[in-house]
């Protein structure tokens, strides 16, 4: 497949042209959870246009097969490339971990998945290398988080849990309840008993549970997500691909999903503080 050059000439309203690539960051998620790592990179990267695809049609993936949430991948992969995406970012931790080689293998632009970044968070935050990681079924079972974990760091320990039930919660904006309070100590104590002192946060919805997570946890354990390492990995990526957006002017954000908007766009909107503008419809 064919995509416009990346290096497109601008003008920067001076007399020398600036040049850069004003195409979008394509970036996806099961549904509306990605829109931690779009408010990550909309801070990071403020003049790149972001073009969001939320699958809201089919979401969970979380409970979905390899084959299933590699085919949904692929779909929406060629969705963004359609929007000329210049990059896509992954920000959906279950269809990073199991859809992100099939995704590099076959598309002909570069993408970047939130596991490395937040096995690179975590890694970095530990001080007694006792790591825990939450996130959904499938997350958990393809072990992605132990292999990413181990490759940066062999000796550190890793206690990992699906906890399926934070998703629907979540949806439903019970961010602040005591019922999602019950849930979070039923999935976290036996890891706090394990002596873990970080906690990746292995799923893009859960960054919206932080502060409750964090009341439980108290200060010994730190929280870490992918959202911020992998906006920094995206701006890298695009800085040694001279990809990056011309300086001037501010990038966009286009967010379409497969299915009408429902009640947890509003919770995720008020919870990170996005413009979200008018939000598209689109089939895959
Ligand atoms: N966004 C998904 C993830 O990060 C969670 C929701 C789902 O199960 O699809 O794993």
């Amino acid at each position: 497949m064919s995509l416009p050059s990346p290096s497109l000439p601008v003008d920067n309203g001076g007399n020398t042209p600036a040049r850069g690539d004003a195409r979008p960051i394509g970036v996806f998620d099961s549904g509306i959870g990605g829109l931690t790592v779009v408010s990550a990179l909309r801070r990071l990267l403020p003049n790149e246009s972001i073009y969001y695809l939320g699958d809201t049609a089919r979401v969970p993936y979380g409970g979905k097969s390899a084959a299933t949430v590699q085919r949904y991948s692929l779909e929406i992969a060629q969705l963004l490339l359609g929007e000329q995406a210049k990059t896509i970012v992954v920000a959906c931790n279950t269809a990073s971990a199991l859809a992100l080689p099939a995704l590099q293998e076959r598309l002909p632009v570069t993408v970047t998945g939130v596991i490395f970044p937040g096995a690179q968070a975590a890694v970095a935050a530990t001080r007694n290398r006792h790591i825990g990681v939450i996130g959904t079924r499938a997350t958990i079972k393809s072990g992605a988080y132990e292999r990413a974990l181990l490759s940066l760091d062999p000796r550190v320990q890793i206690i990992a849990r699906a906890c399926p039930l934070l998703v629907p919660l979540i949806e439903e904006g019970w961010l602040e309840s005591p019922i999602t309070d019950q849930v979070l100590l039923q999935y976290l104590e036996p890891m706090l008993a394990d002596g873990i002192d970080t906690l990746v946060l292995g799923c893009t919805h859960y960054p919206l549970l932080r502060p409750a997570i964090a009341r439980l946890l108290g200060d010994t354990v730190t929280l870490v997500d992918s959202t911020e390492n992998c906006a920094r990995a995206v701006q890298h990526l695009l800085a040694s691909s001279a990809q990056t957006a011309p300086p001037a002017g501010e990038g966009s954000l286009q967010v379409a999903l497969t299915d009408p908007p429902d009640a947890f766009l509003n919770v995720a909107h008020e919870a990170l503080q996005l413009q979200l503008g008018e939000i598209q419809l689109r089939a895959l």
